[in-house]
């Protein structure tokens, strides 16, 4: 089980620091099977000693440049980070990345040989308009993205569960899982409004192999609880 944590905006380079002290003496204590990755802002990267698989939220696909803003792989490099997340609803939609960007970030980061977290999910509007035109959107968002990558893992969050404390139905979940398993064998997370009193139902839908978390996994107890849950 691969278990993930999105910070997204959230925690300081100080915060972390004490945040992966704990979350480390819990895995220490516990040493549970699941796969425990941690997507910190990027202000906070440090060459952390721990058990827990760092990377970032987003990075621009060049090596270093005139990219204001940005970070690219030099910086990556500094902190040995081989984990990302492209193609996050919120850089979607709030960042207005288009299919084409995210296509070219996949490709940049593939030939590095990075993990890619790979995100899609429908928007409300999208799901009002019932389960066939959710799949044609999916599909629209793989467009362009190698799905026999080796180092691929595929969340699907859909955009009106994120940060609304409300999930998507085991039912919802498992129909869409179902879908991308016929496309890719990466293994599959969900995400959107995971929290301790739901993980265990979604990671026991079929075709699930984790979850990515925002909101609930920002306090420390609150992870180390949902790793405990699903062990
Ligand atoms: P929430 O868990 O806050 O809904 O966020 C999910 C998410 O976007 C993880 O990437």
């Amino acid at each position: 089980m691969i278990l993930a944590a999105n910070f997204k905006m959230n925690h300081t380079r100080l915060s972390t620091k004490e945040y992966l002290r704990r979350l480390d003496a819990f895995l220490e204590e516990k040493k549970p099977k699941s796969d425990i990755y941690l997507f910190p802002p990027v202000s906070a990267l440090d060459s952390f000693e721990t058990k827990v698989n760092i990377g970032v939220q987003n990075a621009y696909p060049a090596q270093k440049g005139s990219f204001t803003g940005e970070i690219g792989l030099e910086q990556l490099e500094e902190f040995d980070i081989k984990n990302i997340i492209i193609g996050h609803s919120e850089r979607r939609h709030i960042l207005g990345e288009n299919q084409e960007f995210i296509t070219q970030k996949f490709k940049f980061f593939k030939d590095k040989g990075f993990k890619i977290f790979y995100c899609i999910g429908e928007t409300l509007e999208v799901r009002e308009g019932g389960k066939e035109l959710i799949k044609k959107y999916l599909g629209l968002q793989l467009e362009g993205i190698d799905l026999s990558y080796k180092n691929l893992v595929i969340a699907y969050e859909p955009v009106w569960a994120i940060g609304t404390g409300k999930s998507a139905t085991s039912e919802d979940i498992e129909e869409i899982l179902e879908f991308l398993s016929k496309k890719s064998d990466a293994p599959l997370l969900y995400g959107g409004s995971v929290k301790p009193s739901n993980i265990k139902e979604i990671v026991s839908v079929s075709n699930c192999s984790g979850a990515l978390i925002g909101t609930a996994s920002w306090d420390v107890n609150s992870f180390c609880e949902m790793i405990e849950l699903t062990n």
